[in-house]
């Protein structure tokens, strides 16, 4: 079943979380693709509540970096699991950028998070200028091997990569088909040499950056490509019921 993670960023408050999720869940028929909804912290018990039995997983868009204590304003692994959390964004550029976020960091947080056995979506991927300069692999792997360093192979089950290219992000812009395909290879080398054949080709990786209902059948059938996050798109219900029928 191909996987479809949205994202809503920092968008809909309670309320409108609430309304959006009876809107949407009458509509939406479970079993066609894998769907975890990242909804804001602040939604994340309406979410729970609407969501448990419907086929649909509640996701988290961020985690912080410690356990418990001393960390103003942070949410820790163990209050996300509480709140029905079953997978936790990390690593996406927007907090790479603005929030500083490092590969150390990134890597403390997936550890994090696997404790309180909370599948991962990674996020990955180049800016403009490194994609012009013919960087991209490169960032990737680096990338890949800061976040995964000292994870064993088994945990990788519990990690979806998102190839999400920056300049891709909110932009309207999206690679070509191909372009995503060898991101895909390329990122599924780097597990492999870091841990096994097997994994590489077991792992889940998706593509983000500007998906919509007009766009995906480009991408569906991209080589090895198990999925997708949305952004902008899934903050209507329509859009993203139409980008489910057309996965
Ligand atoms: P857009 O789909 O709005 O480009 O956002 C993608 C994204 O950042 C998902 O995490």
């Amino acid at each position: 079943m191909k996987i479809l993670i949205a994202n809503f960023k920092m968008n809909m408050t309670p309320s409108q979380s609430k309304d959006y999720l009876i809107n949407f869940l009458s509509r939406y028929e479970s079993g066609k693709v894998d769907l975890t909804l990242c909804m804001p912290y602040t939604s994340l018990y309406i979410e729970k509540f609407l969501c448990v039995n419907r086929g649909v997983k509640v996701g988290a868009q961020n985690i912080a970096d410690e356990e418990d204590g001393h960390n103003t304003g942070e949410i820790s692994g163990k209050m996300l699991k509480d709140s029905g959390v079953e997978y936790v964004i990390v690593g996406h550029n927007e907090r790479r950028k603005k929030f500083k976020e490092d590969g150390k960091s990134i890597n403390k947080k997936i550890k994090i998070a696997l404790k309180n056995r909370l599948g991962v979506v990674l996020c990955v991927g180049e800016s403009l200028i490194e994609r012009n300069t013919l960087k991209t692999y490169e960032v990737l792997k680096e990338q890949l091997k800061s976040a995964l360093k000292g994870l064993y192979e088994n945990e990788l089950e519990k990690i979806i990569v998102a190839y999400e290219p920056i300049w891709a992000v909110g932009t309207g812009q999206t690679p070509q088909p191909k372009e995503i395909e060898d991101a895909v290879k390329e990122i599924r080398k780097v597990i492999s040499d870091d841990f096994s054949e097997i994994s590489s080709k077991n792992i889940c990786v998706v593509y983000g950056g500007s998906v919509d209902s007009k766009n995906i059948r480009q991408f569906k059938n991209c080589k090895d490509l198990d999925g997708f996050l949305v952004g902008q798109a899934c903050l209507e219900p329509s859009e993203l019921l139409k980008i489910i029928a057309y996965m």
